[in-house]
């Protein structure tokens, strides 16, 4: 069902910090912070030829992020996001597998449709599934 690695998400303590290590370090291109405060966080983009690493920083005081930032001080890897080709259709599945779908489907950071399954279903990683 799942299709190609859209992203990875990496939460981080310092966004400038993080971005010149993937810009200046490790050479990849990197875009403008972008702040999305309906998501309460700010991202950076890093674009890679087969797939992207998203650098996420919290935005707000309800940032959902700012809670792994406390637990994990140093940022780390917050959710790999996949790529499916119904939304729903991969809901439905998800569930029928007794898999535990969080909250609803919602327009994502890319404009698309997404939903997140929980960590404990899935190998304790955060998954993402993107409608390509
Ligand atoms: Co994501």
């Amino acid at each position: 069902m799942i299709g190609k690695l859209n992203h990875v998400a990496i939460v981080v303590p310092d966004l400038a910090a993080a971005t010149a290590i993937y810009r200046d370090t490790l050479g990849a291109r990197v875009s403008e912070p972008l702040e999305l405060p309906e998501h309460g966080v700010v991202t950076v983009f890093v674009e890679l030829p087969n797939t992207k690493i998203e650098l996420l920083y919290p935005l707000g005081e309800e940032s959902p992020i700012a809670r792994f930032l406390e637990n994990n001080p140093a940022g780390g890897v917050h959710h790999l996001c996949y790529e499916v080709a119904d939304i729903r259709a991969a809901a439905e599945k998800m569930r029928a597998a007794g898999a535990r779908v969080l909250g609803d489907i919602r327009i994502g950071a890319h404009n698309k449709p997404v939903l997140f399954l929980h960590p404990k279903d899935f190998c304790g990683t955060l998954v993402e599934l993107e409608q390509a």
